[in-house]
């Protein structure tokens, strides 16, 4: 590049970037198309509280980056800024994956401070969650999002019935909840125990993939706030919707966006080019992964490192290397399994072997070298 002395990257002042932020994870974005029916429905549901009763509950499915944390959030900002009687609380179910440390979640959002760690009983902190509520004579509404996590654990059932019956002990209390699932393969509520079910009959809004000039429009407006004016061509634009529209997660396309930016960057270039694309696919393509790995326990940790030693392994084969690092029993072991299985992580097939009838055999569901890259 003539003007650039170094010949190499950029110089700290030039950059491909418009505003970086804009392609960050938690970036909530200014408008939110193709998304006008499910807000709708939303809105709808929570009309009610805004007028002081208890709203609708909802139930919020769709494959993962389809928008569905971004319509709460946007949701919750509406009736935030309408009145002040509403209080909601979105809880993210991935990190707070029990009943108890939902409702410290809860507890912390009404007092602004986190209950004391010294461990007060389940039955005090919801009352005084829902004690509160009742003197300050707001409506609560609560999502558990991601809340496929709390079935993995066993814990939906009783998270929901406390919040489903918090004004039979509580008079006065108004509490609406939004569940949201990203597990397609979960039937939320055939999981549910049937004293739940009696109680939970929810409006239900389903979030789709959005297609490839769905995800172009989307990206586009992304492109115009996060990059300068002429760094990448339509052509490449569609080039990146295309492979977003392969995995069906927008993140993917937020992600590549921003890599592949950086990646122009690095060979001094101030456009983005399909190859810059390409080569950040290669990482972008693992996002999933990544996101689904980063909420894993060290124990769930170390079993899919076994799994990946022992791929296509049977199960009772897997079991013993892992006891041999956790000293964990069966029991234990079968739940993980079956975690990391919903997860999506690792498949779990039962298959007929030679003498010991059914058996499953478990096998990564990713190339074992992206695996245990992101384990490190
Ligand atoms: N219609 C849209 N317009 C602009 N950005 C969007 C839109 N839908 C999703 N996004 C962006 O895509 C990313 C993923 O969206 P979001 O987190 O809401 O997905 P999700 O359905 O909650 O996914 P998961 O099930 O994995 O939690 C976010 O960065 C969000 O800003
Ligand atoms: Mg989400």
């Amino acid at each position: 590049m003539a003007d650039d002395p170094d010949g190499g990257m950029l110089s700290w002042d030039e950059s491909v970037f418009r505003d970086e932020h804009v392609f960050e994870i938690d970036y909530v974005p200014e408008t939110f198309k193709h998304r006008e029916s499910q807000t709708d429905s939303l809105t709808y549901a929570l009309r009610p509280a805004v007028r002081g009763s208890r709203p609708l509950n909802v139930m919020v499915r769709g494959p993962p980056g389809t928008g569905k944390t971004t319509a709460i959030q946007k949701l919750f900002d509406e009736v935030g800024a309408q009145t002040s009687d509403v209080r909601t609380i979105r809880v993210n179910c991935q990190v707070n994956a029990t009943r108890y440390s939902v409702f410290s979640r809860l507890f912390e959002g009404t007092f602004d401070y986190e209950p004391p760690s010294s461990g007060i009983s389940f039955k005090k902190l919801f009352g005084q969650i829902a004690e509160k509520l009742v003197e300050e004579d707001k409506v609560l509404v609560v999502a558990l999002d991601d809340v496929n996590y709390l079935f993995y654990e066993n814990e939906a059932s009783d998270t929901l019935y406390s919040l489903l019956r918090a004004h039979e002990e509580y008079p006065g209390a108004k509490i609406g909840v939004i569940v949201v699932s990203s597990d397609p393969a979960l039937d939320v509520i055939d999981e549910l125990d049937s004293r739940v079910q009696s109680v939970f009959r929810p409006e239900d809004v389903y979030f789709p993939v959005y297609d490839q000039p769905e995800i172009v429009d989307i990206l586009g407006e992304r492109v115009t706030r996060g990059f300068n004016d002429g760094v990448i061509s339509r052509d490449t634009l569609e080039y990146v919707a295309d492979l977003t529209a392969d995995s069906g997660d927008l993140r993917v396309g937020i992600d590549l966006l921003r890599r592949a930016g950086l990646t122009a960057e690095m060979r001094a270039s101030r456009t983005v080019e399909r190859e810059d694309v390409t080569e950040a696919y290669e990482k972008s393509k693992y996002i999933n992964l990544s996101r689904s790995l980063s909420g894993l326990t060290d124990t769930e940790r170390t079993l899919l490192e076994v799994i990946a030693d022992n791929d296509g392994e049977q199960a009772g084969d897997v079991y013993e290397a892992f006891h041999e690092e956790t000293d964990l029993g069966y029991t234990r072991y079968s739940e993980i399994v079956n975690k990391l299985d919903q997860l999506g992580l690792i498949d779990a097939d039962y298959a007929e072997v030679d003498g010991r009838g059914r058996s499953r055999s478990l096998s990564l569901s990713y190339e074992k070298e992206a695996v245990l890259d992101r384990l490190e």
